[in-house]
Parts: C-alpha cells; sequence; structure tokens
C-alpha cells in the first residue's frame, strides 16, 4: 500500500520564470516560498509525485483533445515554453499504468499519452520545486481551458480515484500530489494583467477550511467570470483537495499583475509536519 504523505497546489505560469526580477519583493517573495517547498518536499522524501496539470494547446491539438490525460512510459520531456528550460522527467511508470487501469475499472475513459511532451503547467513548478528533476513524476492533464470544459465535480471525483490507487499500490511507496495553475487570470484577452484578489481570498479560505463542496459547486461559467479564462486550472487544486479532504494550510499568496495571475502556494490536505 501507498502513502499519500503530502498534497499541494501551486500557480504554474511561466511568467514567475520568465519575468522573475530578483529585486522586486514580491517575486522575491514568490520565489523564496517555492524555495521552502522545495526544502519541505526534499525532507518528505517521496518516491514519486503525481503531477496535475492543465493542457495549453501544446501537447494536444484539435485532432483529438483528452479531457484527462495521463502520461505513461519511463520518462516525459519539457516542451521549453515560455522560457522554461526543457528536461528529460523521470515517469512513474508502474503508478501510471495502474492510474489508467483501475481509472478504466472505476468509470474513468483515461485517454494517455505514451510519449509524453509536458509544458510550463509541469515544468514551471517543477523547475522551482525540484530543479534536479530526479523524482519521478505521473503527468496528469485536466483540460481547464477548451470548451467544453468538465464540471469541477470531474475533477473531485479525479482526485479519489488517485487516493484509492495509492492505496492499491504493491509497495509502501511515499506519494506527493501537486496540483498546478490559477489563480485568477486572463489569458490573451484584453483583461490580461487583471487579478481578482477576492476571488482568489475566497478559494484560499475554502482551501483553510477543507471547504471542498464549495468549491465542487462553482459552475465553469461563473469562475471564469469572475476571475478569468485561466481560472478553472483551480481543477487542479480541487483534485489534490479530493483525494484525501480537510483543512488546508496556505503557505503564500500574491497578487502579482505583472506576471497577470494570483500567485498562491498551499498545502492541500492535513499532513504530519515533515
Ligand atoms: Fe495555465
Amino acid at each position: 500500500m501507498g502513502v499519500l504523505v503530502a498534497g499541494y497546489g501551486v500557480s504554474h505560469t511561466a511568467m514567475m520564470i520568465r519575468k522573475f526580477r530578483p529585486e522586486d519583493p514580491i517575486h522575491q517573495r514568490v520565489h523564496h516560498a517555492f524555495g521552502r517547498l522545495r526544502e519541505e518536499i526534499d525532507r518528505l522524501a517521496p518516491d514519486l509525485m503525481v503531477v496535475i496539470g492543465s493542457e495549453h494547446l501544446n501537447s494536444f491539438g484539435y485532432e483529438a483533445f483528452p479531457q484527462i490525460c495521463v502520461g505513461i512510459g519511463q520518462t516525459c520531456t519539457g516542451w521549453g515554453d515560455g522560457g522554461v528550460a526543457s528536461a528529460q522527467v523521470p515517469l512513474a511508470g508502474g503508478f501510471a499504468a495502474q492510474l489508467l487501469e483501475d481509472g478504466l475499472e472505476a468509470g474513468f475513459d483515461l485517454a494517455f499519452s505514451g510519449n509524453p511532451r509536458i509544458d510550463h503547467a509541469f515544468m514551471a513548478p517543477l523547475s522551482l520545486i525540484r530543479p534536479e528533476m530526479d523524482i519521478p513524476v505521473v503527468p496528469v492533464w485536466q483540460n481547464a481551458s477548451t470548451e467544453p470544459i468538465p464540471p469541477l465535480w470531474r475533477s473531485a471525483d479525479l482526485g479519489v480515484l488517485i487516493r484509492d490507487v495509492v492505496g492499491r499500490r504493491p509497495s509502501a511507496e511515499r506519494v506527493v500530489l501537486l496540483g498546478t495553475g490559477g489563480l485568477s487570470h486572463w489569458v490573451a484577452t484584453p483583461d490580461m494583467g487583471t487579478v481578482n484578489t477576492a476571488f482568489d481570498e475566497g478559494l484560499l479560505d475554502a482551501v483553510r477550511a477543507g471547504d471542498l463542496d464549495r468549491l465542487v459547486a462553482m459552475k465553469i461559467a461563473d469562475v471564469v467570470t469572475a476571475a478569468g479564462n485561466g481560472a478553472p486550472e483551480i481543477r487542479n487544486w480541487i483534485t489534490v483537495m479530493a483525494a484525501q479532504p480537510g483543512p488546508g494550510d496556505v503557505l503564500a499568496y500574491a497578487s502579482v499583475p505583472d506576471w497577470a495571475t494570483g500567485i498562491a502556494l498551499a498545502r492541500l490536505f492535513p499532513q504530519d509536519a515533515p
């Protein structure tokens, strides 16, 4: 049986790397928070990380666009998009294969990629949290941008599936979940650069309270209206929260208009101090 040792939510904009200015105190605070998270995950010594990110029409196109996709195989390759360096990242192939098979059994018609190429949704946070790229990952894509977008409860169901897979693993591997994306942001629209701090704070209040029901009840259209066409990426946080519901802990939040995003890092479920 595997062990779910921690679950986190972090923003993933490539701008926090491409447009990082060390002399800016807000930028510095965000990078400092990522540094602390890096140390925390290092102490947890996970055997693998399931990284739930969003697709930005980099890895898949309109010819076949998955709602949920699992990367399988032995390695994944960063696209090198958005100013985030490319890298080879080991893939936890045993876990990925079981997630795919158990998902089918549980009613998830999961797509899969046997040659996963991962963009900044994965590589931006990984380059800050684990630049060594030496912890095997399982990349999981959720559609948060390309209509029709699945309802948010589907992401909660995915979190339950991932938890169940951890519980059925044949060895006591230590698993960290990392949901990436959000918070409020508008992409390639006239509102780009706007941050809805009230929406972001409401989301983080729900994280602190472990109020998964409130988040799952939100409609995608309402999320887009309030917090931008990039905000449905919070579905990746919902997946992690649903894996082990309970109060979370916000590690950092900053409205960063020059990165066009509300940036946050959070523990998304209760855990022992690492
Ligand atoms: Fe994104």
